[in-house]
């Protein structure tokens, strides 16, 4: 074996990757119950791969057949039905693992110096992550699917000048068609998971440059033994590893309880009018997007202009990319910060959440006053960031991990 590993090393850094990204990568001593869920976001990526690719063996992409080829996948195609709801609630489980790790890093300041680029190859991630689901969510030809698409590609409309000629280009036709249709197919299916990939390699590169964070945000690196080996650390494998496993098998518990037992979740993780073929001619009632694009869509629908509205929610997306610069305070985590980054953040978390399900009702005055209220929380936590962090009292750090 170890005359084969030599064979190997001598023409690929097999031995040399092992050991600087599991074996001899030193993670600190304290992560907690939030680091799961980069390795689950993980777990998540390999099953839409997986699931996808034997979708896409059975699934035809026209405006003809899409619609009844879900069907046939989920009546006809063996475990055809398990493939497509692992996959469609694989969707809405990626969103959930990765609002949680996004949560993570605003309560430890992960974004911080010299993690700046581990947070920025993360929103591209997030970026990509909304395109590659928007388009998914064409594909089953369903009504939703057809409006949804419909309103979101209108919204390229209320940029000036070029706007029509650009959802014009979008669609590839004067309306949403089987053209559409086909292009979403390939960028979802081809494109799009290729960059994803990319980017998760990006970002786990950069953060093993730098190495990870932790909720005490305490450099690990300053205490070292004779060796090198940081005092706060212990190897990835096969700590982290094993206890990851634990992550896994829990989350793969309520998974697996959704899939088999909830797929539609009450119409939010598969929404009810999407049963419903594909109708150009029949507009649903009520038009909502899927539950992880609620917020943004309320922030669209809180600003009456429609292009100052669309611009509201690029910029609800684009702040996130700033982050890193906008937190001035000599300390990373939440725990050592004063109450006043600790409310922001509460602030936010509570104005995020309410956009969501303002997102999802049908809209009426009093909603709109209160999707107003929480737009200019949202923004006010970034706006305000640089001067409560460097103003607020923080508290000592301690040298050492606290455990
Ligand atoms: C497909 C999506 C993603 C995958 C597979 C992924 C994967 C990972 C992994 C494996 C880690 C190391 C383990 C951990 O700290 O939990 C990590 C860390 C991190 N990720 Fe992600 N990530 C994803 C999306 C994102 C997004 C959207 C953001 C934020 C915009 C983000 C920001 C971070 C940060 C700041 C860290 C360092 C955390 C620390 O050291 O405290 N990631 N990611």
């Amino acid at each position: 074996m170890s005359k084969f590993m030599d064979w190997i090393d001598a023409r690929f850094p097999a031995t040399s990757m092992w050991e600087d990204h599991l074996s001899k990568y030193y993670a600190p001593k304290n992560f907690n119950f939030f680091y799961f869920f980069g390795s689950l976001a993980l777990l998540v990526l390999v099953n839409q791969i997986v699931t996808g690719v034997w979708l896409t063996m059975s699934y035809t992409p026209s405006a003809e057949e899409a619609f009844a080829s879900v069907e046939y996948i989920m009546r006809d195609v063996e475990y055809g039905s398990i493939l497509r709801l692992l996959h469609s609630t694989g969707a809405s489980a990626f969103f959930i693992v990765v609002y949680l790790h996004m949560f993570r890093g605003l309560l430890y300041g992960s974004y911080q110096k010299p993690r700046e680029l581990v947070w920025i190859f993360g929103m591209l991630i997030y970026l990509a992550l909304m395109a590659e689901a928007f388009m998914g969510y064409l594909l089953p030809w369903g009504q939703m699917s057809y409006w949804g698409a419909q309103v979101i590609i209108s919204l390229f409309g209320a940029i000036p000048v070029i706007g029509n000629d650009l959802t014009q280009w979008i669609r590839g036709d004067y309306l949403i068609s089987g053209i559409t249709l086909n292009r979403f197919f390939a960028l979802h299916v081809v494109a799009l998971p290729i960059v994803i990939l990319g980017l998760v390699v990006l970002h786990v590169l950069a953060l093993h440059e730098v190495g990870s964070n932790n909720p005490d945000g305490v450099d690990i690196k300053k205490h070292k033994d004779e060796n090198g080996k940081p005092l706060d650390g212990i190897a990835f494998h096969p700590y982290y590893t094993v206890k990851d496993i634990v992550g896994v098998v829990v989350f793969l518990f309520i998974f697996c309880s959704i899939v088999f037992f909830f797929p539609e979740m009450g119409g939010y993780f598969l929404e009810k009018p999407n049963f419903e073929q594909a109708n150009a001619f029949k507009t649903p009632e009520h038009i909502a997007p899927v539950w992880y694009f609620t917020p943004f869509y309320a922030i669209l629908r809180a600003i009456p202009d429609k292009l100052m509205g669309v611009m509201a929610m690029g910029a609800a997306i684009a702040v996130l990319f700033v982050l890193p610069w906008l937190d001035r305070s000599p300390v990373k985590s939440m725990r050592y910060k004063g109450w006043l980054s600790r409310i922001w953040l509460l602030v936010f978390c509570v104005a995020f959440v309410i956009l969501g399900i303002l997102g999802v009702l049908p809209p009426s005055p009093g909603r709109a006053l209160l999707s107003q209220v929480c737009t200019f929380l949202y923004f006010a936590y970034f706006i305000l960031m640089p001067f409560y962090t460097r103003f607020e009292k923080t508290k000592p750090v301690p040298e050492r991990v606290t455990g």
